[in-house]
């Protein structure tokens, strides 16, 4: 339910433009209000980034010419795609700062896992959840958590990595500054053995379009807002991903 404290969460999912997927969001978060007050927590990264992923994951399944019905399960897994995080982040927002350093990656990497079990119990389909399990997976091999490689990573996990890499770079993290979309495009060309290259050129394509404005708007809000709320990210001690 909407109250005072999870406000920017609802606006947040307001901004999802998909009526099914928005309605598919907030009746799972009413059915489950635990996640309601973890997402709000986490907002200004899970919930923005998974909208900024949404978009895009979108944008690159029609432009590879995928059905419809798969381009709108594109949408879902690539909001949801970091679900798992939210599972953990009790034990990263309370651990002291600077320690545990080791046990944060190897928790962090349970995160595509723990997402995959949270929409398979949820009974979302395969495309969903496996896109979702392997979302961290490389080109290459040296991904996780199976270390799948190449053609053996399941399309949809192969378009969310893509994605997912290129919203974290043009986005403000607590660490770094926001990279322009050319740098951020610079970045991926140096890093391409990690991708599909039809993911990656398509990616491009729509990052070239007339669409992406939508995005790129978001982005720019939400890195607006970043100034705004971190603050309260470094006393909630959020600074993590
Ligand atoms: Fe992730
Ligand atoms: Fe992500």
């Amino acid at each position: 339910m909407k109250t005072p404290q999870n406000e920017v969460l609802y606006e947040s999912i307001d901004a999802i433009e998909e009526e099914e997927v928005k309605s598919e969001v907030i009746r799972y978060m009413e059915e489950n209000p635990g996640l309601v007050d973890l997402l709000t927590r986490d907002l200004s990264d899970s919930v923005a980034h998974g909208i900024v992923v949404s978009k895009l994951a979108t944008m690159v399944a029609k432009n590879l010419n995928a059905s419809p019905e798969y381009a709108y399960r594109m949408s879902i897994a690539g909001f949801l795609h970091d679900i798992g995080k939210l599972m953990i982040s009790d034990f990263l927002y309370g651990r002291e700062s600077g320690t545990l350093r080791i046990e944060e990656v190897k928790y962090i990497r349970m995160h595509s896992k723990l997402g995959f079990e949270i929409l398979k119990k949820n009974n979302y389909d395969d495309i969903i959840t496996e896109s979702v399990l392997h979302h961290h997976e490389n080109y290459d091999g040296s991904g996780y958590p199976d270390n799948l490689k190449g053609l053996n990573i399941p399309f949809g996990a192969r378009i969310l990595r893509v994605c997912d890499v290129f919203s974290a770079l043009i986005s403000d993290r607590p660490y770094r500054g926001a990279y322009s979309c050319e740098e951020a495009m610079q970045l991926l060309i140096s890093e391409v053995k990690n991708f599909d290259m039809r993911c990656f050129l398509a990616l491009q394509r729509a990052v070239n379009s007339p669409d992406f404005a939508y995005v790129k708007d978001l982005v720019n809000e939400q890195n607006k807002n970043f100034l705004r709320t971190k603050r309260l990210r470094s006393e909630l001690n959020l600074d993590l991903w």
